[in-house]
C-alpha cells in the first residue's frame, strides 16, 4: 500500500495556498532550503538525544547526519530536533523520573510539527522506553537507531564492563584490595568509546526489546557505537523511515500481544536488566495491552539464559555482536516466538531472522545448555509486597535465594549513606538491610539505590553479597542478591513502611515469596501510628511527577498518559 503525499499531515503545513501556510514555506526557505527541497516530500523527523554530557550518546550528533543522508537518498526530508538525553549516570535524582518527561517530549514535539514520520535516536538506559512510548501514544510510523554499546573494557588483564566492573571496584577499594592509584587508573580505562554500556545492563536490554517489538531494523541493537556498521545503519534508519511512511506502517501496526510476548522470551534468554519490568508494562500500557508481572514470571520461568554476558554471564555486547548479534539469538528461541509479528522493515521477525546463525556457542548457548540454572526475574508476593517485587536469581547468590535474616532498616538514602560503614552498626552476613523511601513517589523517581552497599566491616571479612529489599530500583550492570520495585512503596503506605530493625524476614525464590514474620494485629497497629512522610518536593516537574505516577508494578507511568485514549483534533 502506498499512500498519495497528499494524505501525509505535513501537507497541512506546506500544500494549502493560504496566508498560513505561506509562512510555514517562506521559513523553511529562511534556512537556506529551497521550496522543492521539502514540497511534495515525506517530512521525516529525527529526534535526536544527543548532548554533551551524555557521553553515550556522543557520536548521535554525527550519525544525525547519516540518517539525513538516508531520508534525502529516498525522496523525503529531514527534520531533527533536539530532546531531553537522559545521560544515566548524570542525570538526579534520577533518569526514570525523567523518562516520563522524554516521553511527552517526543509526542508532543511529533504532535506539534509538520512530521509524518520519526527516526527516533537513543539507547542510554531511560531513553528508548522514553522515546517508544511517546511515538506509540503519538503512532506515527516510527523507527528505532539504537545508539549502540562502546567496545569492551580490559584492565590487567580482565575484560572490564561498564557498571558491572565499577561496582566490583568499588567494593574491592573499600576492602583495601585495590589501592587508590588503581581506582584512579580504572578510571580511564573502563569506558573505552562513544556508546551505551557494553553489559547486558539496561540500555542493551531496552534496544534488545526494541528489535524484539520490531521497531529496528534487523540487527541493529547490537552493533557498537563505533564500528563502521553502525553509521551504515543510521543511513538506512533515515531511508528506511521515508518507506514506511509510504506504507503508513505505525506502531499500532507492530504492537500486539504478541509482539510483547516476543520481547519478553528475548528479554529473560538475554539475562536482561530487571529495569524493563518497569519499562515493558510502561510501554504495552501505551498501546492499551495489559503487561502484568505474573505475565513477566511465566515467560522468565520457562527461558533459561542464554546470553552469556555480563552482570549473568562473563562476556560483553561487542562480543555478542560478533557472536552474530540479537538475530543469532533470537533464532536460538524461534520455537518461543511468534514469527509472524511484523517488524519496521515490512517483513516479519520470522522472515528476518531465517538466515541468522550463531558464529559462537559459548557466548550465545543453545537452550539446553544455559549459562546457569537463575533465571533472568522472579516475581515475589507475600506481606511485605503484596503487589509484588521483583529479584534477578542469575545475578544473584544461589545460596542466599532461601533466607531468613534480621531486618536493618534505614529510613531514606541519607541514612544509609551515613550508617552504613559504621563499625558499631550490628550486623552481620545473614542480616537483610532493608531501604525505604526510594520509591517512585518516595524518592522521588525510583533512584538505583537498590544494590545496597554491604558495610564495610563485612567486606573487609570477605562478604560480597547479602539480602537486600528497598523499594528502588538496581542498576542493569549490577549484581546481587536484591529484592526490588517492592510495591506498594513505603512512601505511600506500602508495608515496607512498616518494617522495623529486628523483625524477620524471610525469602523464598523458588516459592516466590517474601514476608515478615509480624503478625497482622502488629501490623495493624504499625499502621495506625504510621504518618506518611511530606513529599520532597513542592514544585516544577518534580511535583507533577509525584503526584501522577503510577506504582513499579504498573510502570510508573503518568495516570493521564496510559492507553491510548481517545482521538484528539487535528492541531489546525
Ligand atoms: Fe548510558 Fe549505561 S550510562 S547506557
Amino acid at each position: 500500500m502506498t499512500r498519495p503525499i497528499s494524505e501525509l499531515r505535513s501537507q497541512r503545513w506546506f500544500a494549502a495556498n493560504d496566508f498560513r501556510s505561506f509562512g510555514h514555506r517562506q521559513r523553511l526557505q529562511q534556512t537556506g532550503l529551497r521550496r522543492e527541497d521539502f514540497m511534495g516530500k515525506p517530512v521525516i523527523g529525527i529526534i535526536n538525544t544527543w548532548s554533551d554530557i551524555s557521553p553515550c550518546h556522543a557520536h548521535l550528533r554525527e550519525r544525525a547526519e547519516s540518517v539525513k543522508r538516508g531520508i534525502v537518498a529516498a525522496g523525503g526530508h529531514p527534520i531533527e530536533m533536539p530532546a531531553l538525553s537522559l545521560g544515566e549516570v548524570m542525570v538526579k535524582p534520577s533518569t526514570m523520573m525523567y523518562r516520563n518527561f522524554l516521553a511527552m517530549e517526543c509526542e508532543e514535539l511529533l504532535r506539534s510539527h509538520p512530521i509524518d514520520g520519526v527516526v527516533l535516536m537513543g539507547g542510554c538506559d531511560k531513553t528508548t522506553p522514553g522515546l517508544l512510548m511517546g511515538a506509540i501514544s503519538m503512532d506515527l510510523p516510527a523507527i528505532f537507531f539504537p545508539a549502540g554499546p562502546m567496545l569492551n573494557g580490559q584492565w590487567r588483564g580482565e575484560r572490564t564492563g561498564a557498571g558491572t566492573h565499577t561496582k566490583k571496584y568499588w567494593e574491592e577499594l573499600r576492602a583495601g584490595n585495590i589501592t587508590q592509584a588503581d581506582w584512579i587508573e580504572l578510571e580511564g580505562r573502563m569506558t573505552r568509546s562513544h556508546g551505551t554500556c557494553n553489559t547486558m545492563g539496561t540500555a542493551s536490554t531496552m534496544t534488545s526489546i526494541a528489535e524484539a517489538l520490531g521497531f529496528t531494523l534487523p540487527g541493529a541493537s547490537s552493533i557498537p557505537a563505533v564500528d563502521s556498521a553502525h553509521a551504515r545503519m543510521a543511513i538506512a534508519c533515515g531511508e528506511r523511515c521515508v518507506a514506511m511512511v509510504l506504507e503508513d506502517l505505525k506502531p499500532s501496526r507492530l504492537l500486539t500481544r504478541a509482539s510483547f510476548q516476543n520481547a519478553l522470551v528475548v528479554y529473560m534468554a538475554l539475562g536482561g536488566s530487571t529495569n524493563a519490568a518497569v519499562h515493558l508494562p510502561a510501554m504495552a500500557g501505551r498501546a492499551d495491552i495489559k503487561l502484568t508481572l505474573a505475565d513477566m514470571d511465566a515467560v522468565s520461568s520457562a527461558t533459561p539464559v542464554l546470553a552469556n554476558l555480563y552482570p549473568s554471564g562473563k562476556f560483553l555486547m561487542e562480543d555478542l555482536f560478533f557472536a552474530g548479534g540479537l538475530p543469532a539469538l533470537m533464532h536460538k528461541v524461534s520455537s518461543r516466538l511468534a514469527l509472524d509479528c511484523l517488524t519496521v522493515n515490512g517483513k516479519t521477525i520470522g522472515e528476518n531472522i531465517a538466515q541468522a546463525r550463531c558464529l559462537d556457542d559459548d557466548i550465545i548457548r543453545d537452550i539446553d545448555k544455559p549459562i546457569g540454572e537463575g533465571k533472568t526475574l522472579a516475581v515475589l508476593t507475600g506481606n511485605l509486597a503484596p503487589d509484588g517485587a521483583v529479584i534477578k536469581p542469575s545475578a544473584a547468590s544461589p545460596a542466599l535465594l532461601k533466607h531468613s535474616g534480621r531486618a536493618l532498616v534505614f529510613e531514606d538514602h541519607a541514612e544509609l549513606s551515613a550508617r552504613i560503614d559504621d563499625p558499631d552498626l550490628d550486623v552481620d552476613a545473614s542480616s537483610v538491610l532493608v531501604l525505604r523511601n526510594a520509591g517512585p513517589v518516595g524518592a522521588p523517581g525510583m533512584p538505583e539505590w537498590g544494590n545496597l552497599p554491604i558495610p564495610k566491616k563485612l567486606l573487609a571479612q570477605g562478604v560480597r553479597d547479602m539480602v537486600r529489599i528497598s523499594d528502588g530500583r538496581m542498576s542493569g550492570t549490577h549484581y546481587g542478591t536484591c529484592v526490588l520495585h517492592v510495591a506498594p512503596e513505603s512512601a505511600v503506605g506500602g508495608p515496607l513502611a512498616l518494617i522495623t530493625t529486628g523483625d524477620i524476614v524471610d525469602l523464598d525464590v523458588a516459592a516466590r515469596s517474601l514476608n515478615m514474620r509480624v503478625s497482622d494485629a502488629e501490623l495493624a497497629a504499625r499502621r495506625a501510628a504510621w504518618k506518611k512522610p511530606a513529599q520532597r518536593y513542592g514544585r516544577s516537574y518534580a511535583l507533577l511527577y509525584q503526584r501522577h505516577v503510577s506504582q513499579a508494578d504498573r510502570g510508573c507511568d503518568f495516570d493521564f498518559l496510559e492507553g491510548r485514549g481517545a482521538p484528539e483534533p487535528p492541531i489546525f
